[in-house]
């Protein structure tokens, strides 16, 4: 009995060994280890032995035992890891490959050169200030020294909700609050950015909603030399050192004198080509010295102090800074105009 366990582990090491495949090296724990294996059976012989023979087959069938499911599991082990190499061999990651590129938003060029500008007059010392779209009469027009029936309100044809309340028609409305919560004191330095709507039927160079950055400066002792160091300073910056500006006079109800302010084309530098119209200048923007009526009706002494501001379209700006020919590219949200502009 005890050679023929001897014997039967020998086999079954050699059977282990040989084994391939974790299923195989099952049928085999079961066929040496299980219940009906040679083991199992030598085991159930004992009750008709003495003692002492008793004991040496207890202990030759549990060394038997020991040995053949240590071999088991080591060749477990072995198999599995085999398995586990397998797998990361085929599964493997070329970490050299390029990868996918992942489209990432990105700030509308709107919002892009609003946030350019204010980035600018912020540099200046100037604080944003923001209103309400939907405006009263009296802060859209009557404080800007345009009373009823003024013909100038038909220069800015509104959108009325009713009698006394309209979507804004220029952020001007702003200086005028700016200037009442001042209680007559200054100075005011602010630039107010925002949306505004007039009544125009929409095509390459109109919108019935677009955008404004009005500007506005109140101290003692401000003059016009000011007004035009601060409008050269921006173009400049936005449009390159070697830009010019240039004053014509004009007439705005809340300034006086106004002016529009031109810059140098970018195509011929002044000297007049079919992009300027052979004019040499482009319009970019209206200004002037605030009237000393609107400084009153904001709460300043016009004796004591003085102000400049300005108005400009921030599409505007953009449209002759990157050559866009048509303002409902801002607003159609088409991503290959949109694309074209990922500045940051
Ligand atoms: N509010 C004017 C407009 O909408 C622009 C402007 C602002 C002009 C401030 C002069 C001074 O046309």
């Amino acid at each position: 009995m005890l050679k023929q366990l001897k014997s039967i582990c020998e086999i079954a090491l050699k059977d282990i060994e040989e084994c391939q495949e974790i299923k195989q090296l099952n049928e085999l724990r079961v066929k040496y280890l299980g219940k009906k294996g040679p083991i199992q059976e030598a085991m159930k012989m004992m009750k008709d032995l003495d003692t002492e023979a008793r004991k040496e087959l207890g202990l030759v069938s549990n060394e038997t035992k020991f040995t053949i499911s240590t071999a088991i599991e080591n060749k477990q082990k072995e198999l599995e890891n085999l398995v586990i190499e397998e797998q990361l061999k085929n599964d493997f990651i070329d970490v050299t490959l390029p990868s996918r590129k992942r489209a990432l938003g990105q700030a509308h060029l709107t919002n892009q050169i609003i946030t350019e500008i204010e980035d600018l007059f912020i540099g200046m010392g100037y604080s944003i200030a923001e209103g309400p779209e939907i405006e009263t009469d009296h802060y859209n027009f009557e404080m800007l020294n345009l009373p009823k029936g003024h013909p100038a309100r038909d220069m800015q044809d509104s959108f009325y909700i009713t009698e006394e309340l309209l979507l804004r028609t220029h952020t001007s409305p702003v200086q005028a609050r700016t200037m009442l919560k001042q209680g007559g004191k200054g100075p005011v330095k602010i630039i107010c950015p925002g949306k505004v709507y007039r009544r125009d039927d929409d095509d390459a160079t109109h919108s019935h909603q677009f955008f404004q950055i009005e500007g506005l400066v109140i101290d003692k002792n401000i003059t016009m030399s000011d007004l035009k160091g601060t409008l050269e300073y921006f173009v400049k910056k936005i449009f390159g050192e070697n830009r010019e500006i240039r004053f014509r006079p004009s007439f705005f109800p809340f300034t006086e004198p106004s002016v529009e302010v031109d810059v140098t084309c970018a195509k011929c530098s002044g000297s007049g080509c079919s992009m300027c119209k052979n004019s040499g200048y482009i319009e970019i923007l209206g200004a002037g010295m605030v009237h000393p009526d609107v400084l009153k009706m904001g709460g300043f002494d016009p004796e004591v102090y003085q102000g400049f501001a300005f108005g400009m379209g921030p599409e505007r700006i953009a449209i002759l800074k990157y050559g866009i020919d048509d303002i409902r590219q801002f607003y159609t949200n088409d991503l290959r105009f949109n694309n074209q502009f990922n500045l940051k």
